[in-house]
């Protein structure tokens, strides 16, 4: 089945708890943390997480856009973090793994982070010890961009590498993600998709889920 992973970003901050609870019937609420020096912008923290846990039962995935994030990986654990994600752009290989096993270390699920211009290849370090791979459909930074229907054949080789070396692992896509493009993302071989603006710009929330679900 196809997973809905509602991003916040589009949420109104002044009331994050209704516009979670907007959500309930979706699979994962998105979280994008924005270090200002990994991407031009600058978003949510680990008060933020800590604050927004108690309001949710669904898992939190928690989208690090941050340098060297094996620095903070564990504070977004202790703050309720259910699934962490790390861009493999975003330090040393050895900065990467460091993270993915402090996550780990917590009991919780991890994953890496493609941007559009990075192949598919540089998650194979990866690729056998994480629980997701994430697929930037924009560049990272802020939401309501354009979606990159070029990422396809990224996604593909994605979807082709898991089923080889780690079928158990999810594959996300991230950006630009509507009623338009849901459906060559899944035909791409995505299960877990992101949408902020597409799903806090509808009237109907829950129909607009079960719609994205296909
Ligand atoms: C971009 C973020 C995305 C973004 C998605 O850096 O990672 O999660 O909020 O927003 P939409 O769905 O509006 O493109
Ligand atoms: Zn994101």
């Amino acid at each position: 089945m196809i997973k809905i992973s509602p991003s916040i970003l589009s949420a109104d901050f002044a009331n994050l708890e209704r516009d979670i609870r907007k959500i309930s019937s979706a699979d994962y609420v998105h979280v994008d943390v924005m270090d200002g020096v990994f991407v031009p912008n600058i978003t949510i923290g680990i008060p933020v997480v800590k604050a927004i846990r108690p309001t949710t039962e669904l898992p939190l995935d928690v989208h690090l856009m941050i340098v060297e994030p094996a620095r903070y990986v564990e504070a977004f654990c202790d703050a309720g973090a259910d699934l962490v994600t790390v861009h493999v752009e975003a330090g040393t290989e050895e900065n990467i793994h460091a993270a993915l096993d402090k996550i780990h270390a917590k009991g919780k699920r991890a994953g890496v982070v493609l941007k559009p211009g990075t192949p598919a290849e540089a998650a194979l370090p990866f690729l056998e010890k994480v629980e997701l791979i994430l697929a930037m459909t924009v560049e990272p930074g802020f939401g309501g961009q354009k979606f990159m229907a070029d990422q396809m054949p990224k996604v593909s080789a994605l979807r082709k590498l898991i089923e080889e070396r780690n079928p158990g692992c999810e594959l996300e896509v991230d950006g630009g993600v509507s009623l338009e493009t849901c459906g060559t993302c899944v035909a791409a071989g995505a299960n877990v998709l992101v949408a902020g603006s597409a799903v806090y710009s509808a009237e109907d929330i829950p129909e607009r889920i079960r719609a994205l679900r296909g």
